[in-house]
């Protein structure tokens, strides 16, 4: 609420200006009934004709300047509105760019989407319109009733004896309403997650053929989604009618009474009419209650959510005094490092040495810790235990952005915005010369099939990069990353769905982009050979390390996957000479 206020607060003399027009238009209104009852009582019953096209004449001017402050208020609400939820949605996206890995493991993205376009929406319809009709039909109801009192009291007092039980009837509309609304906006998030999966699995789910099962997932969502919605109907259906019912009988009891009244002598025909027209603005505002308090508990229930965003810390901080070293150079050690997820160790002990422009390879089975190694390279997590250097600096100590600048990351999952393939290389990357880029294009082998497209660089890539198969997409975010040229270069996974040539290709020119300290994952000993240390882990420990040569000769593990990879080799050319 205190961050909502703060936004609101900017806009103050737009608040200002509106909250002038809606009094200005009360003020208006108000004079509505009593010149129909000068009609009533002076012209029409007293016959002074003359004053009926003054009379006309005030009114048309009511209605004209009512317009106008209408339109000023409208405009006034919708803009500041408008505006505070851009901002609002604005530092919303900012603060969750700002959010670490760890934060995106245990949330899921329908829940983000749903907080970023729903819960906004909700708040934007309390700042456009129900804090509006809050203050004006508060205002109505206080100035009307002023108004009833003086006209009769008798009359006034049995009419707004009756108001609280259609208040009350209001209100428990939309307690009701309410609380199925929170289970409709639960529900409609994990509705979103569950379309927004599979249209992102689609392929799997079609190779697994399992179109059926997601239907029925999300037939089972969406009829509950229908039960809630039904369940808001019903509500809606057993609680209006008695609100109708009782707005009529208001106004039936007041014209019987009323004109018994008259018929009395107790008051004038025109001051019934009158009457009549000023309780409308006692009957709307009750009537309204239960949609205004709809409105503003769904904006409150939206603010907590959002604002819960807005709590969360990103769990890599900044350092207090960030050290921005002058030379990168890209020595990295790991010193004694131990790492858990969620109280689950997945890394112990380890100790690694990486001399800049030098190349580790890391090798190990799946699950063995392979990506959480290098994760914490760049900070994506932090240590449990121990140290990360890089250039003598705990990488807890360095400047984030100066960190990360440093560190070009080919992940394991290859992901592809929907844009060009120019773009995706870059990815934000400016004054990019072109000889840097064609060769960044070239060593990742990108260059040659791009070329054969017919918009070449300018060729449009959807989603997940649809249209190009799963080497070219690797070989995209390679050149990606080979682009930033930094100090550091990290391969998770990158040249599996490679071929033989190209992935020896690529390996090639990357030899001679030398000053770069390399980090390669890989599980083919082709991708690994070269590389000045290889490192098998498992299950997040070091259990053999050296050379290619020194690791053949160990006769351990690494020289059983590479008797297995030549094994095969041998195999497959044995079957070919056959
Ligand atoms: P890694 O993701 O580090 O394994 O997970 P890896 O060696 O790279 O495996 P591949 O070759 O890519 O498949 C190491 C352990 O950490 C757990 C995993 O379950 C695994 O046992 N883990 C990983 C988590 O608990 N949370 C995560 O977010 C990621
Ligand atoms: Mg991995």
């Amino acid at each position: 609420m205190r961050r909502l206020a703060s936004y609101m607060k900017r806009y103050k003399l737009f608040y200002v200006i509106a909250l002038l027009m809606i009094s200005g238009s009360i003020t208006l209104d108000m004079f509505n009934p009593y010149l129909i009852k000068r009609i009533v009582d002076e012209v029409i019953i007293d016959g002074q004709v003359h004053l009926f096209s003054m009379i006309i004449t005030a009114l048309v001017a009511i209605t004209i300047s009512r317009s106008i402050f209408g339109y000023i208020k409208e405009y006034s609400f919708d803009l500041s509105a408008s505006r505070i939820i851009m901002e609002l949605r604005q530092d919303m996206f900012n603060h969750i760019q700002k959010l670490s890995f760890s934060y995106f493991d245990k949330t899921n993205t329908g829940e983000l989407m749903s907080r970023i376009k729903d819960d906004t929406e909700n708040i934007l319809n309390a700042l456009a319109f129900g804090i509006m009709l809050l203050i004006e039909q508060s205002l109505y109801f206080i100035v009307a009733s002023i108004l009833l009192f003086t006209l009769n009291w008798k009359l006034a007092l049995l009419t707004v004896l009756i108001m609280p039980i259609l208040a009350y009837i209001a209100v428990n509309l939309e307690r009701k309403v309410g609380e199925t609304y929170g289970k409709i906006s639960d529900q409609r998030a994990a509705l979103n997650t569950t379309a927004q999966e599979n249209i992102a699995g689609v392929r799997l789910v079609k190779a697994f053929g399992r179109e059926k099962f997601e239907i029925r997932k999300f037939l089972k969502q969406n009829r509950y989604n229908y039960r809630l919605n039904m369940e808001q109907a019903k509500v809606w259906s057993k609680y209006y009618p008695k609100i109708e019912f009782l707005s009529n009988v208001v106004l039936v009891m007041v014209i019987t009474v009323g004109g018994f009244f008259v018929i009395g002598n107790e008051m004038t025909l025109g001051t019934l009419v009158a009457f009549g027209n000023y309780i409308f603005m006692l009957i709307w505002p009750m009537r309204m209650i239960g949609w205004i308090t709809n409105i503003i508990a769904q904006c409150y229930a939206s603010i907590k959510k959002v604002e819960k965003i807005f709590e969360e810390e990103p769990h890599i901080k900044e350092p207090d005094k960030p050290v921005r070293p002058e030379k990168f150079m890209g020595h990295v050690v790991f010193k004694d490092v131990s790492f858990e997820y969620n109280g689950i160790t997945v890394l112990k002990n380890i100790n690694i040495d990486v001399r800049p422009g030098t190349t580790i390879a890391i090798m190990g089975m799946t699950g063995a810790g392979k990506t959480s190694l290098i994760n914490l390279i760049g900070r994506f997590y932090d240590v449990s235990s121990g140290n990360v250097y890089i250039d003598g600096i705990d990488v807890r100590n360095m400047d984030l952005n100066v960190l990360r600048s440093n560190i070009s990351i080919v992940m394991q999952d290859v992901f592809l915005f929907s844009d060009t393939i120019e773009e995706n290389i870059k990815f934000g990357v400016k004054d990019v010369l072109s000889e840097e880029f064609i060769s960044a294009s070239k060593d990742s082998k990108v260059h040659g099939f791009v070329s054969k497209m017919p918009y070449k660089y300018k060729t449009l890539i959807g989603e997940r990069g649809v249209g190009l198969s799963g080497g070219q997409k690797q070989r995209i975010s390679i050149s990606r990353a080979l682009l930033r040229d930094s100090k550091i270069l990290i391969l998770d996974d990158a040249t599996s769905s490679l071929d033989m040539d190209t992935e020896y290709e690529i390996q090639k020119s990357l030899n001679e982009r030398k000053g770069m300290t390399k980090f390669i994952i890989a599980h083919r000993v082709s991708a690994v050979k070269n590389a000045d240390e290889i490192i098998i882990l498992e299950d997040g420990e070091i259990v053999e390390r050296g050379n290619h040569q020194q690791l053949i000769n160990l006769k351990g593990r690494y020289y059983d996957i590479y008797n297995h990879q030549f094994g095969s080799m041998t195999l497959y050319d044995n079957e070919e000479v056959v």
